[in-house]
């Protein structure tokens, strides 16, 4: 099998710089595909917390101008992965997160910031770096979407392309007076081009010119045909849905294996659940939650948005609390729901216990000693946390969409008599269907010889990435065969 050379371009990438999924994915394929003969580069942008931890590095390209300033491409290595950082001062080093300021707000220049990643990226495609010129160009959401376009635009010779949607609710659209700074040939601002109803359209750029579309999950890629979960997208999805596939995530098990985790109290693994209890009762005092070893301990780990629906787990804290259970809840994000569940906390101490903001070893924490994980999405393109909850043996409480209802089955009865079910799946995302799975939980956890089997299943299931790289390693090299042929 001949080696294949892959540039990943990604807007963020663990253990680097992360706000959620994206960049344990992007952080974790690259040693997953290793096996599969795909040599992969990663092309970030130069954010102050990768210009830290890029340590020696080689100065592989300069640029006069890059997007209102001068450049250069650095080539090193961090954290296990192969890096092309770009340094751009001017575009990338400041205060704030990889896509917003100090004041919660989007740079007012991303527009540029991600345009430079996409060009970039295509310069590398055709052959900026002579010592790798990748076979195949593969962009993730829609800070990568012009990828795709310029390598399209520019004419000659170039790799394939495959763009991987991990969110359609973020589409990187910007006003049409940007358009001339891009670059791009005039008619490349067209419908099929990188026009979106008037706009210009990062992700839309992406899914119409890539070679091949993927998402991360089949479920998924199955929901976005239709227009609820297409967003706006989902006609250009349904005429291009013969490039369209879904290929589930896997967990990075460096970061995630209970046997060896450094960041919670005492190891476990599936042989030794029982070492589980310890982790349960640090969670518990760390949280300041009663001791009530009977008590079924429900864990959140979760950005606090809309799509993670966690207002119908707030329209449930009655429930909740009337069947005797407590929760643990970590989270960051919309501030009303912030409030509504530190009240909730403060009005029930010992049974609700919350910490707001990112933190990973609490994250951890709550993954090895809660009972189980709620999981109420209204929409899941794929979803980590109820990855780490199977392997750490914390049941998921999932909304049946996307990747969730991709990769927990449900204790149905016959699930249950296949002796299979690795947690609950409720339909529709509702607050009565919440309430609904929160009693069959309940109801599950007084049963504990069946409560243990299927902790036992959960902690037994595949989730790590090697499927998914062989998928992968398959997607490019199909495309590889097609564009040689
Ligand atoms: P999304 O990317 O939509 O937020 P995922 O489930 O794919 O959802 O990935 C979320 C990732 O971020 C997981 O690695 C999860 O552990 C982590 N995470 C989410 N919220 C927090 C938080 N408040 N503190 C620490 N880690 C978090
Ligand atoms: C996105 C999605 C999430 C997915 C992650 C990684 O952030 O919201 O479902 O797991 O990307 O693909």
């Amino acid at each position: 099998m001949a080696d294949l050379k892959l540039l990943s371009v990604v807007s963020e990438v663990f253990p680097l710089v992360k706000t959620g999924g994206l960049a344990d994915v992007a952080g974790a394929l690259p040693e997953a595909l290793a096996p599969h003969g795909v040599r992969a580069h990663t092309l970030v942008p130069g954010y102050p917390a990768v210009m830290a931890a890029l340590g020696e590095a080689e100065v592989a390209h300069s640029f006069d101008h890059l997007f209102g300033g001068p450049a250069r491409l650095l080539a090193g290595r961090a954290a296990g992965l192969d890096l092309f950082v770009i340094d751009a001062p001017h575009l990338y080093d400041r205060a704030g997160g990889p896509y917003v300021g100090l004041d919660g707000r989007d740079f007012g220049d991303n527009a540029a910031r991600f345009a430079a990643l996409g060009a970039v990226a295509s310069g590398i495609g055709l052959g900026l770096v002579p010592g790798f010129v990748p076979d195949i160009v593969h962009a993730h959401d829609w800070q990568a979407g012009l990828a795709p376009a310029y390598l399209h635009y520019s004419g000659g010779r170039r790799p394939g392309t495959v763009m991987t949607i991990h969110n359609m609710a973020f589409q990187g659209q910007f006003p049409p007076s940007i358009a001339p700074m891009l670059g791009l040939p005039p008619h490349a601002f067209a419908v099929d081009g990188i026009e979106y109803y008037g706009m210009v359209g990062y992700l839309k750029a992406g899914l119409q010119l890539a070679d091949r579309i993927t998402t991360v999950s089949p479920g998924y890629a199955g929901e976005i045909l239709q227009p609820e979960a297409g967003m706006g997208l989902d006609g250009l999805l349904n005429a291009r849905s013969n490039v369209l596939s879904g290929i589930l995530n896997g967990l990075d098990l460096n970061a995630w294996t209970p046997g060896t985790d450094p960041l919670i109290p005492l190891p476990f693994d599936e042989k030794k659940p029982k070492a589980r209890v310890a982790n349960k009762i640090a969670l518990k005092q760390s949280f300041g939650l009663d001791a009530d070893p009977e008590a079924l301990l429900f864990g959140v780990v979760s950005r606090l948005s809309w799509q993670k629906g966690l207002d119908l787990l707030a329209d449930n804290l009655g429930t909740l609390l009337d069947l005797g259970a407590q929760l643990v809840l970590l989270g960051a994000g919309d501030s009303d729901l912030a409030e509504r569940f530190t009240g909730a906390a403060r009005d029930n101490p010992g049974r609700i216990g919350v910490r707001l903001g990112y933190d990973e070893a609490i994250a951890h924490g709550i993954q090895a000693g809660a009972d189980a994980l709620i999981v109420p999405s209204r929409f899941e393109p794929c979803g980590l946390t109820q990855l780490s909850a199977l392997r750490y043996g914390a049941l998921p409480v999932v909304a049946r969409v996307g990747g969730l209802a991709d990769t927990v089955i449900d204790v149905n009865e016959m699930a249950r008599a296949a002796g299979v079910g690795t947690g609950v799946q409720f339909s529709p995302v509702s607050a009565p269907a919440l309430r609904g799975a929160l009693m069959r939980t309940h109801q599950l956890w007084q049963d504990k010889v069946l409560w243990r089997k299927l902790q036992k299943n959960a902690m037994a299931t595949d989730v790590s990435w090697d499927r998914a790289a062989r998928q992968y390693s398959h997607l490019f090299r199909s495309l590889v065969a097609e564009r040689a042929g």
